[in-house]
């Protein structure tokens, strides 16, 4: 039995060397940071970390000041932990605030256990792999409409049984364009569906204090749940859902990820709630932020004109130029490495194939400079990774 699991293994990483996409970890090296998800800069802010320092050092009175000691539902739940879901539930003005471990387990938590055996959850085709692994967990009937396409929604929202459940994204983690929630809204009230709304990146981006895009648009009332993720534009780790206290209570009762699992550290609350805190003060780097994003935009234009195409609409820290196959973008993005951008190619199967591309994620701490580099080095890169393929 082990021998056999074994050789299923090894054959299928095999398979995966063969196609090009075996996935290995490595260690930040010295590189120019295109590839972090930590937009503003925050995880590595030294103003924040005194201010996280110095809120932790007085909460020193409590015990569990390391380890949480449980879930929340048995030794793990904290006083503060329940501050800072007040605190994020008043940010992103919703009735009531969950906190998860990670955006990951918020997902899977919402997905896995919201929509009923006799439900349909409807999702976008590009959402990110957490919500696809929460669906599957579910019992309810599984569909996806074409990206961003309501036209095509619609058809599936006519004949679908059940509570209706829609899942996207406001910013799409591996294109970086926007759903287009005003039209997406209109749509799902007429056949009655229940929107989920994954705002992992714009969380600390858009809106006020950095409560993201529905917010922004002033949506919030009409959207069942959103989730809104610690790890990327705030800089620290940690995820909450937002809904009503009703869905609240039912995920403290019925959400797996959040019932079976250690709670976080006290730490990590009090990083949370500094990472907020420090937003409300500072704008500057989101400023500097949509900045570069601009900057990088234009300058691509500037240096590849003739490659304009290849360059996908987006107005979010994610930028995204497409080269198909896995050989290619494989290709320029080790010859970036290895002019010391670190960026990386996004492989088929995480996107479909022919749409192999690189990822450019921009930061507010990226000078001029090497935004200026990035975009005319891929200009020599695109040309003459065209004249290998000739
Ligand atoms: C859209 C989206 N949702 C959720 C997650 C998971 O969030 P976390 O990294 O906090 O687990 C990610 C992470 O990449 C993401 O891109």
């Amino acid at each position: 039995m082990l021998f056999r699991e074994i050789h299923i293994l090894e054959k299928k990483l095999n398979e995966r060397k063969l196609l090009g996409n075996l996935r290995a970890m490595s260690i930040d090296e010295d590189r120019i940071d295109f590839l972090s998800n930590d937009y503003l800069g925050l995880a590595r802010s030294k103003d924040l970390k005194i201010s996280i320092d110095a809120s932790f050092l007085n909460l020193q009175e409590s015990n569990k000041i390391n380890g949480s000691t449980g879930s929340r539902l048995l030794s793990g739940n904290h006083k503060y932990a329940e501050y800072v879901e007040q605190k994020l539930a008043a940010i992103f003005k919703a009735e009531a605030a969950l906190i998860f471990n990670s955006g990951y387990n918020a997902n899977l938590s919402i997905l896995s256990c919201v929509p009923q055996k006799s439900d349909t959850i409807i999702c976008d085709e590009l959402i990110h792999a957490s919500l696809i692994d929460g669906a599957r967990l579910s019992f309810a009937k599984r569909l996806s409409f074409r990206h961003n396409d309501l036209e095509d929604l619609e058809k599936k929202l006519i004949h679908a049984e059940g509570e209706k459940f829609v899942v996207v994204e406001s910013i799409y983690s591996m294109d970086g364009d926007m759903c287009p929630l005003e039209s997406l809204i209109e749509v799902c009230e007429k056949y009655h569906a229940h929107i989920i709304l994954d705002e992992a990146h714009s969380t600390g981006l858009w809106g006020n204090n950095g409560n993201g895009i529905l917010c922004e648009k002033n949506l919030h009332d009409k959207i069942f749940a959103r989730i809104y993720t610690f790890g990327k534009g705030m800089g620290v780790h940690g995820a909450c859902i937002c809904g009503s206290q009703l869905l609240k209570d039912y995920l403290i009762n019925f959400a797996r990820p959040f019932i079976y699992t250690t709670a976080m550290p006290l730490h990590s609350y009090v990083a949370i709630a500094s990472a907020f805190d420090y937003l409300q003060s500072n704008t500057h780097e989101r400023q500097a932020l949509f900045a570069n994003i601009d900057l990088f935009k234009k300058l691509f234009a500037k240096y590849n004109s003739s490659y304009l195409s290849l360059l996908q609409p987006s107005n979010s820290a994610i930028q995204v130029i497409t080269t198909s196959g896995n050989e290619r973008a494989k290709r320029v993005a080790a010859q970036l490495r290895n002019k010391k951008f670190e960026v990386r190619a996004i492989l088929s199967p995480t996107v479909k194939a022919g749409e192999e591309r690189l990822r450019i994620c921009l930061h507010a701490y990226n000078t001029k400079k090497e935004i200026d580099d990035l975009t005319c080095t891929l200009s020599e890169l695109l040309k003459h990774n065209d004249t290998i393929l000739l």
